[in-house]
């Protein structure tokens, strides 16, 4: 009799467990639309993370209130969940995706609010979002705080799925006619004399295309070297001045080429970035770092440049085993 009474007792809980997940989820995709978020009402999460554009804006850098803009490419928030980041931004400045997620708001070339007062003003002014906020987080004494807006914003983030890709069907289904000849050139190249796949992993299910880590890639160096002693004095300095690392990247084009040298300090990490991962990589130019890139083909011979020279292992592929390798990526 105990046993169907526990059970009994379970099921409502977890029909909970789920509704409450899909309110925030709500609450979240809410709030990430809400243009009123920021200082002048005409930017929102989505002006720059458009869901028709795999959630990236398709410009050099993202442009933000007022028009400014900013000094990094937006990353696609499709890969986010799949690759299963363990930091965020391209120089992995943030730990957690809670924290991510309320940075764009107060940032100044973004969504510019002054604080998470003015945030929290903001959202209070709409009656809905009391009554939303209240039963997504019913637990909460006050369920109108920063750290429910950034779970539920990071749990509308973290729903994001891109469908089902034509290399899922063939690693994960065992669709080995999934991928059409040239791509599995391209695959046999990515994974083999290309060592794509050292970085860009094809581990995990769906393959995260990530290592989770910092890599010095060339892009965006050649151009503030002359001036480097002064930059990276430039970055301490401002540190130790506080404030957001995010808002001084997003102001400091020179600086943020410095990469993960802005979060670390240390030189060794200057001009390191992430790793990106390459889901959907046919759909989200312009690439890299600061968006100088712009098309896939270009994206592909600067990697297989300068990876072979950083290797020490001078790559040489035709024009055949780009096209190949690229056949390959517009299928991931
Ligand atoms: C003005 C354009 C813009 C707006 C508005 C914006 N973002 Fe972004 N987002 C970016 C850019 C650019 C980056 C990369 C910044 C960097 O790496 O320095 C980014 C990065 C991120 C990341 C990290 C992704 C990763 O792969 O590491 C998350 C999460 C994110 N944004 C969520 C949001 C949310 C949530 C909002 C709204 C509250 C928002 N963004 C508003 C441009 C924008
Ligand atoms: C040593 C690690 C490493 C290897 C090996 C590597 N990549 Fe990358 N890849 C990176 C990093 C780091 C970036 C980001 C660079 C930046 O933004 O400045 C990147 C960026 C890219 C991008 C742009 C993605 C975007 O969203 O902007 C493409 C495309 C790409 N790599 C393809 C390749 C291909 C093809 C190969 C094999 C020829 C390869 N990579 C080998 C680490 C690597």
């Amino acid at each position: 009799m105990l046993g169907v009474f526990m059970a009994q007792q379970k099921a409502p809980a977890q029909v909970d467990a789920h509704a409450l997940a899909a309110q925030r989820i709500a609450l979240g995709k809410q709030l990430f639309n809400d243009a009123h978020l920021s200082a002048d009402g005409s930017i929102r999460c989505a002006s720059c993370h458009m869901p028709d554009k795999d959630y990236t804006d398709g410009r050099r850098v993202a442009i933000g209130i007022g028009g400014h803009a900013g000094t990094r490419n937006t990353p696609s928030l499709l890969t986010l969940a799949i690759s299963q980041d363990t930091s965020f931004f391209w120089d992995g400045r943030r730990q957690a995706l809670q924290e991510a997620v309320l940075d764009p708001l107060t940032n100044p070339v973004e969504m510019g609010l002054h604080d998470q007062a003015e945030l929290l003003q903001r959202i209070q002014q709409n009656p809905a979002y009391q009554i939303a906020f209240a039963q997504a987080f019913p637990e909460s004494k006050q369920a109108l705080v920063p750290g429910n807006i950034a779970i539920a914003l990071a749990s509308y983030v973290q729903s994001l799925r891109p469908a089902e890709s034509a290399y899922d069907r063939y690693a994960l289904r065992g669709d080995k006619t999934a991928l059409n000849p040239r791509a599995l050139l391209g695959l046999g190249i990515f994974q083999g004399k290309g060592r794509c796949a050292e970085c860009h992993l094809l581990q995990g299910s769906p393959a995260t295309l990530t290592d989770h880590a910092f890599h010095r890639t060339g892009v965006g160096l050649d151009g503030i070297a002359p001036d480097l002693p002064r930059l990276t004095q430039e970055v301490i300095r401002r540190s130790l001045q506080g404030g957001a690392i995010g808002n001084r990247v997003a102001t400091h084009a020179d600086e943020a080429q410095l990469g993960r040298f802005n979060v670390t300090q240390d030189p060794a990490d200057i001009g390191l970035f992430r790793t990106p991962s390459l889901r959907d990589v046919a759909n989200t130019a312009p690439y890299m770092h600061d968006g100088s890139v712009a098309t896939l083909d270009d994206a592909i011979d600067r990697e297989v440049y300068y990876r072979s020279l950083q290797a020490g292992h001078p790559l040489q592929l035709t024009v055949e085993e780009r096209e190949d390798l690229k056949a390959f990526l517009q299928e991931l």
